[in-house]
């Protein structure tokens, strides 16, 4: 059984607001992911790659099919679960890397960063180690770790929010371009940080411009072509 099971997944959106002209973007989408894989899902800019890693965690409801996901409790549909199971299946069970760091001001990059595992109950020693940990291999200087983000520049900002979504050993890891505005020093951490999470038994979907990094971390390319 794979960790992630896409079966027939469909997407239209509805732009209420522009006379309700539809956009189908997804068109009978089906893949697997197993513990311990990297597919990366590759095509041409607008073709539903966010969209689609949106709907992997539950941010977009699909129209038509199922999204399988091994949880704790054993397999669970993403596009049938309650809202509020859905919430716990994100705390426990994936993780995910925006584009952008979502920023909520006044809050330190100290507090952003270990969230997730407070958010579980780990208890702050174990918190606080990994947390360095990872600010310290991002590279991101002690002299910012109490500042809120707002002020950081996009490689910053990004690095903040990679650091937070990695806090959890999330069974699924989901990456949407996590790279795009990291210099070389910065890009080389987080693929090191994301082969760790692969050889863990991450079940790994990402998304990467970088064509080095797409052939270095994907195990398999899932191709999504256009539905228009
Ligand atoms: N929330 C939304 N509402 C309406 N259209 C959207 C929304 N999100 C994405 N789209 C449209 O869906 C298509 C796919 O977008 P996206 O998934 O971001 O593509 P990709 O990540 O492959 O570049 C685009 O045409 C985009 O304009
Ligand atoms: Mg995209």
């Amino acid at each position: 059984m794979p960790s992630i099971d896409v079966r027939a997944v469909t997407k239209t959106f509805i732009l209420h607001n522009q006379g309700g002209v539809q956009l189908p973007v997804l068109r009978d989408v089906s893949f697997q992911v197993e513990a311990g894989e990297c597919v990366v899902l590759d095509g041409p800019s607008g073709t539903g790659k966010s969209t689609l890693l949106k709907m992997l965690y539950g941010n977009y409801r699909a129209d038509s099919g199922e999204i399988w996901v091994r949880t704790g409790e054993g397999v669970e549909d993403l596009v049938a679960v309650h809202p509020h199971r859905l919430l716990q299946i994100r705390r426990d069970t994936i993780g995910f890397v925006s584009q952008f760091l979502r920023v909520i001001p006044r809050i330190s990059t100290w507090d952003l960063v270990c969230e997730p595992l407070r958010r579980q109950g780990v208890d702050e020693s174990r918190v606080a180690a990994r947390a360095e940990a990872l600010l310290t291999r991002l590279n991101l200087p002690q002299s910012l770790w109490s500042l809120a983000p707002a002020t950081f520049s996009g490689g910053e900002q990004q690095r903040v929010n990679i650091a937070r979504s990695l806090m959890v050993e999330y069974p699924i890891l989901l990456l949407d371009e996590p790279t795009a505005s990291l210099d070389a020093v910065n890009r080389e951490a987080v693929a090191l940080l994301i082969e760790e999470a692969r050889q863990r038994g991450a079940a790994v979907v990402g998304i990467f411009h970088d064509e080095q990094l797409r052939t270095r971390l994907a195990d398999r390319l899932y191709a999504l072509e256009s539905a228009r």
